[in-house]
């Protein structure tokens, strides 16, 4: 990237030639440099089966090229035309009570029907053969938010297709029934063929079947994306493709295994402007992202400029909320920001969803802050390519998130992306800088690594996590980690049997809390609250920090610390209130080395920095109150005067600060 690229989803099959021309010039007022267009336009360009019509695409892609705006080309797969469902009503997904989905909305399509691969591919061909070489084509979008509304589909060319899966993974039946724990309740298999997918049954479908299902499933996604892929890999090899991941972080897809597939990662995000925390877990899905392909710039493909249309209530994002959002994004390691989308259409499902140019058109409060961010991105292009790097990682594995959220466990109450937020806010908000990793990535670089809920964890996970601490690593792990195998089949000999000698106890038996309980611990003399969930531990060489202040477990240990190596491993039993948590962290990280971007920032007020020719320093206020930042070095203040050193910056509730500052890294 050459610069952060700015604009939004562009669907010109809405409106006449007259308006397009109008889209272009608006375009330039507002800096737009990209646009991905025809995600939703498969309808449009084959009109009837085989019968293709890109005369009035082409018209489009030369006015944007003329317009020096470089296009982010969907592959159009996304919405499948009436035509194809109606011939082919197999296409059309299953849930797993065995409800066939109508058309007339959108993604109706089962990813293992052959009819729709075939269909898919089909078009992929003639899109790719039709725009390789247009000046405009700049990347590949293919599809469009894989597994957003069909997560699973339960349809017998599904079941086929998982049988097929299967036999790869398992080779023979036997196997199968041993990963499966099929002796349960009479479930061994004589036959692939009796294999089904674990549609709806009487009571607890077989849990090892139950996960290899979402792994089945994002695999199956990932083949409709591959067939797609391969099309345009061989007509324009050197043409980026990539496509737009959902977050709020998505449990349908492994993006780890997935990213190996995109030349660049995409998310879309969608903070909910009423929540005054959404940033946090917007932030986290940013962190995510970034890591899932190895601190590579990522595209913020989607976002709203003000309100949604999906939540109960949609509130808009007052003035300023879009740029900081923006801005928070691109500090995380975003070089793109675009919208959903270009222009509010006036019919259709999404007509109150906001859009860069709403129904009241270019005198709007909207477009005039459209216009503003789209001027200042193209102020900053040094910015793009820059890093982030983390002094902490915390650990996501969606095969673990599968199996901690399946049915008949201690309790329902244990959400991974929960349990994620409550470790990551508090470094968050101290301004500690996270990486959101694989649990296989290489740790060495950490100075802190977090398991906020890893249940499943395969042996060789156990002993990189066992290295890390005994080469020097600080870990903290909490609850119902390290549970299960990756087949889900509970590790012998006393919780978490693999970590035992890492964290020095034992866990003996666990106490969930009931529904909206809680508990207390004492710390340091001092009796907090605790929820979710309480446990009987056995210490075996930890050091006790926090005991449960009430109830059958009172006095035993709630929080402990064990020295392991040349490292530290830390055992959190419980789930301590936020403020409990901000300390405690506040702690850890001190012990483990990792520091703030900037100690001592005011409430609400997040630092991130970005590494390239120079140091990028974001400073952002959340805050409801007008702050003022001391830098610790004289630096630029890119956004409001970049001709002028400052020692310090003034932030309005919603303020933007981009400091640069000679590059700082070899001195980390
Ligand atoms: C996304 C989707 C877009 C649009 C948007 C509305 O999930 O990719 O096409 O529907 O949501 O917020």
């Amino acid at each position: 990237m050459d610069r952060l690229y700015y604009g939004g989803d562009y669907n010109p099959e809405h409106w006449s030639p007259e308006v397009h021309d109008e889209d272009l010039k608006l375009m330039a007022e507002a800096g737009v440099s990209m646009v991905t267009a025809g995600i939703f336009s498969w309808a449009q360009v084959e009109p009837r089966p085989g019968e293709f019509d890109f005369g009035w695409f082409d018209e489009v892609l030369d006015k944007l090229a003329a317009g020096g705006v470089s296009v982010c080309l969907a592959t159009m797969t996304a919405s499948p035309p009436p035509w194809l469902s109606h011939r082919h009503p197999e296409i059309l997904p299953v849930r797993a009570d065995g409800t066939r989905l109508s058309a007339g909305a959108r993604q109706q399509f089962c990813p293992s029907s052959p009819v729709y691969r075939e269909h898919a591919v089909r078009l992929v061909e003639q899109v790719a053969t039709r725009y390789a070489g247009h000046p405009a084509l700049a990347m590949w979008h293919i599809g469009n938010e894989f597994g957003c509304h069909i997560r699973a589909c339960y349809c017998d060319a599904s079941a086929e297709d998982f049988r097929r899966w299967l036999r790869e993974r398992y080779g023979t039946v036997e196997a199968l029934n041993s990963a499966w724990s099929t002796t349960f309740w009479s479930q061994r298999y004589d036959d692939w063929a009796e294999i089904e997918p674990p549609r709806v049954a009487p009571t607890f479908p077989n849990p090892a079947q139950q996960l290899d299902y979402h792994r089945f499933s994002s695999d199956a996604s990932l083949a409709c994306h591959r067939a797609e892929r391969e099309v345009l890999t061989r007509v324009t090899p050197d043409v980026p493709v990539t496509t737009n991941f959902v977050g709020r972080v998505q449990k349908a897809l492994d993006w780890h295994s997935w990213v190996q597939h995109e030349d660049v990662v995409s998310l879309d995000s969608y903070p909910d402007p009423h929540d005054p925390r959404g940033h946090v877990e917007a932030a986290f899905a940013y962190d995510l992202v970034r890591s899932a392909k190895q601190g590579k710039p990522w595209l913020l493909l989607e976002q709203a400029p003000s309100a949604v249309n999906w939540r109960t209530r949609n509130g808009p994002k007052p003035p300023g909320a879009m740029r900081l959002d923006s801005w928070q994004a691109v500090a995380r390691g975003a070089d793109a920001v675009l919208f959903f989308q270009w222009r509010q259409t006036a019919g259709g499902a999404e007509k109150f969803h906001s859009a860069m140019v709403p129904h009241g058109g270019r005198d709007t409060r909207t477009f005039r802050e459209v216009r503003d961010l789209g001027r200042e991105l193209a102020s900053v292009p040094e910015i793009a390519d820059s890093r982030v790097r983390a002094d902490v990682a915390i650990l996501h594995d969606w095969n673990s998130w599968w199996a901690l959220e399946l049915d008949s466990h201690p309790s329902d109450d244990l959400r991974q992306l929960d349990a994620h937020l409550a470790h990551y806010a508090p470094l968050f908000d101290a301004n500690v800088t996270c990486d959101v990793v694989h649990p296989a990535r290489e740790l060495s670089g950490y100075r802190l690594v977090v398991v906020p809920n890893l249940y499943l964890m395969d042996a060789a996970v156990a002993a990189h996590l066992r290295s890390y601490v005994d080469s020097g690593g600080h870990l903290v792990v909490s609850f119902f980690s390290g549970i299960v195998d990756e087949h889900d089949r509970a590790y012998l000999g006393g919780y978490p049997a693999p970590l035992r000698d890492v964290l020095g106890l034992r866990v003996d038996e666990f106490w969930p809390l009931p529904e909206d309980g809680s508990t207390s611990i004492e710390v340091d003399g001092t009796t907090v609250p605790a929820t979710i969930w309480s446990e009987w531990i056995e210490p075996e060489g930890a050091t006790t920090v926090a005991t449960f202040a009430e109830g059958p477990l009172s006095g035993r240990p709630a929080v402990t610390r064990h020295e392991f190596g040349a490292g530290v491993a830390w055992y959190l039993g419980t789930r301590p209130s936020p403020e409990a948590m901000r300390e405690l962290f506040d702690r850890i990280t001190a012990g483990a080395g990792a520091v703030p971007v900037l100690p001592g920032l005011p409430e609400g007020v997040q630092a991130v920095v970005r590494h390239g020719d120079a140091d990028y320093l974001f400073l952002l206020n959340h805050g409801t109150e007008a702050v003022t930042v001391a830098l610790p070095e004289p630096g630029t203040d890119l956004l409001a005067d970049p001709g002028r050193s400052v020692t310090e910056v003034a932030l309005e509730p919603y303020g933007v600060a981009v400091l640069a500052a000679a590059n700082r890294e070899e001195h980390r």
